[in-house]
């Protein structure tokens, strides 16, 4: 049993951030929520530390998070961040209000604190710290003093030193607190758990645990070429061999150029037994004549069931089969539909049919207590290929999310011009898919009339247009199109005048021409370094031609993100965007290459 720290999810946004910055130290972090977790379970000798999270509720109010009262009395150090401050002040008897006008802090402040308190070693005295936060600490628990304070927060970090409890109104796991992560490792140290959580360890006690888990049963498992499936499939083919291990990776035909290829290499250069099925023709013929997303989803996820089925009537696997998943950590947790999360989502390893099988014991998840970049490393200690352990998330749908589809055909439309605020924007006459609050929206994108290289100012001017535009979710900026290469001339803001859409459904050509372009892109990201700048970097196509060129047109979509939950614009430097552009241009089909300059939200990452 490994020593451990528990977080108690107070419903913020930052609990797996706190555990991940706290595994970082090779200490086992795990998330639980307060209201879920058994006494027992907390007071358990291998129960180091607790963290008590942020959350977006007010501790004053009716039925907000609370935490047992019995947790304060274990004589375990506890650290409370933002909310978990303010509730652990108040539950011990201090006072939480909201705090009026300036009182409210949301960004950067700067944080003096008395060197007195551990939590603050190596940290200088003043350094800047980031918040978050409408409530404020106004009166501190008996046995509570301050140590740290800002302008306008005077009880910006408190402790009870005779207890080893502290409480900081600001957030020390997000990367823009400077100390952030001395503090996070200052409050491990005074925990004194033992750091064994390490990749070579997991590895010896997970290999024993599904040893005896399997039995002489044969396992099992759907292989996507993502960087989970293909992990547990190289440790499960490392634990048993690969007479006991089965994959199936299904081609259908909306893979990467290349891809089928890379994935049967890569896999069977690790000695395990991969079967590719190549269904292809099954996806696109169930597409013909789809326009739209969610319905192109739909037939996309059901003809994954409808291959599935035909494998397993035609290849009777019996009892001594077991069913293997890659699903991670956070895949656990958010899809556990616990009250206190904001953002609940049903993962496709949690369905109905799935739980059962788990429910009975029918289902083995080899990294499910992982993150992805333990994950990562556990695919290098297995000696996975870099490059596959480094590979950018692809989505399920694979190249069917990024072709756009029209059902009407539209001749020489002419761009309207409409200006917000100084900028000049053009209506583009297809819809992509997006999301406002807790909305999905189906909108126009919007281009962008501006020769700016500056992306962080694209994107602030895109999120202001589209907040005040409800006809589109989305904004771009032209890059260079066959136009401006024909004209041999720079590309010049305001230089697209009309649009052609061509009736068009996902067609075994289109595949082809988005998976040249998306090649060009990856060739050209890994040349130049910067591959790992981006967390994704998806290339989409829509059939839209400018001012009479080609038939088709490519946006790049260099994504920053940490969980895919919230993106900004990757920011890669924009000759090489440019540069990748013009090499997309050689292809005439092409009628010009555009950046999404959209956050996530408004936007969604996929185009669909
Ligand atoms: P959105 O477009 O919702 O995407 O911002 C968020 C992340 O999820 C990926 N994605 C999928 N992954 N099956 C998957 O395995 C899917 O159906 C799917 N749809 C979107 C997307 O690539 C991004 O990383």
């Amino acid at each position: 049993m490994h020593d451990k720290i528990i977080i108690l999810d107070c419903g913020g946004q930052y609990a797996h951030l706190i555990a991940s910055r706290i595994r970082r130290q090779q200490v086992l972090a795990e998330i639980h929520q307060p209201d879920e977790i058994d006494m027992s379970v907390i007071s358990a000798a291998s129960v180091k530390g607790i963290i008590l999270s942020g959350g977006p509720q007010s501790v004053y109010e009716a039925g907000s998070i609370t935490v047992d009262p019995a947790i304060f009395s274990l004589g375990k150090p506890i650290l409370g961040i933002c909310y978990g401050h303010q509730l652990l002040n108040q539950t011990l008897g201090g006072k939480v209000v909201a705090g009026a006008g300036k009182k409210k802090e949301f960004g950067r402040a700067e944080l003096t604190h008395d060197n007195a308190c551990p939590l603050f070693k190596d940290i200088e005295t003043k350094s800047v710290f980031w918040m978050s936060h409408g409530d404020e600490v106004t009166a501190l628990a008996p046995g509570f003093r301050v140590c740290g304070t800002t302008d306008v927060c005077g009880n910006a970090a408190v402790w009870d030193p005779a207890r080893n409890i502290f409480g900081v109104q600001f957030h020390p796991e997000v990367t823009h607190s400077e100390f952030g992560h001395i503090l996070l490792k200052n409050f491990v140290d005074i925990c004194e758990p033992s750091s064994d959580w390490t990749m070579d360890q997991f590895l010896a006690e997970k290999s024993a645990e599904l040893t005896a888990q399997i039995g002489d049963k044969n396992v099992f498992l759907f292989v996507s070429g993502g960087v989970d499936s293909t992990v547990c499939f190289a440790f499960l083919t490392k634990i048993l061999g690969a007479d006991r291990v089965r994959g199936l990776f299904v081609d259908t035909g909306m893979m990467r150029q290349g891809e089928v290829e890379y994935v049967e290499t890569s896999i069977r250069g690790i000695g395990a037994d991969l079967t590719v099925l190549r269904a292809a023709k099954t996806f696109l013929g169930n597409l013909a004549g789809q326009y739209e997303p969610e319905a192109k989803r739909k037939i996309i996820g059901n003809t994954f069931l409808e291959v599935q089925r035909k494998f397993f009537a035609e290849n009777q696997l019996g009892d001594e089969w077991i069913l293997a998943q890659g699903t991670i950590y956070p895949d656990t947790i958010e899809s556990g539909g616990t009250k206190n999360s904001s953002t609940i989502k049903t993962h496709h390893n949690r369905v109905p049919e799935i739980q059962k099988l788990i429910d009975e014991g029918q289902v083995i998840e080899p990294v499910a207590d992982l993150y992805k970049d333990e994950v990562r490393a556990l695919g290098a200690l297995l000696g996975l290929p870099k490059e596959l352990v480094w590979r950018h998330p692809f989505p399920g749908p694979g190249l069917g999310v990024r072709i756009l589809c029209s059902d009407v055909a539209k001749t020489n439309h002419v761009l309207e011009t409409k200006n917000y605020d100084g900028m000049d924007y053009q209506v583009l006459p297809i819809k992509s898919v997006g999301v406002q609050g807790d909305f999905r929206t189906y909108r126009h994108p919007a281009v962008l009339r501006t020769d700016s290289h500056d992306l962080s100012q694209a994107e602030k001017i895109s999120t202001a247009i589209i907040n005040h535009d409800a006809e589109i979710n989305r904004c771009l900026i032209c890059l260079a199109s066959q136009k401006s290469l024909a004209n041999n001339t720079k590309f010049m803001a305001g230089s697209l005048d009309t649009a052609t859409l061509t009736k068009t459904d996902l067609t075994v050509d289109r595949v082809a021409t988005l998976q040249r372009a998306d090649a060009i892109v990856t060739k050209m990201l890994l040349a130049a370094d910067h591959y790992k700048t981006v967390w994704q970097f998806p290339v989409v196509m829509t059939p839209i031609a400018f001012d009479g060129f080609g038939s088709e047109s490519v946006i790049l979509r260099p994504i920053d993100s940490i969980d895919a939950m919230s993106a900004s614009v990757g920011n890669l430097p924009f000759e090489l965007l440019q540069s990748m552009a013009k090499a997309i241009l050689t292809d005439q089909k092409i009628s010009a290459v555009l950046l999404d300059t959209t956050s996530k939200p408004p936007g969604t990452i996929e185009w669909e």
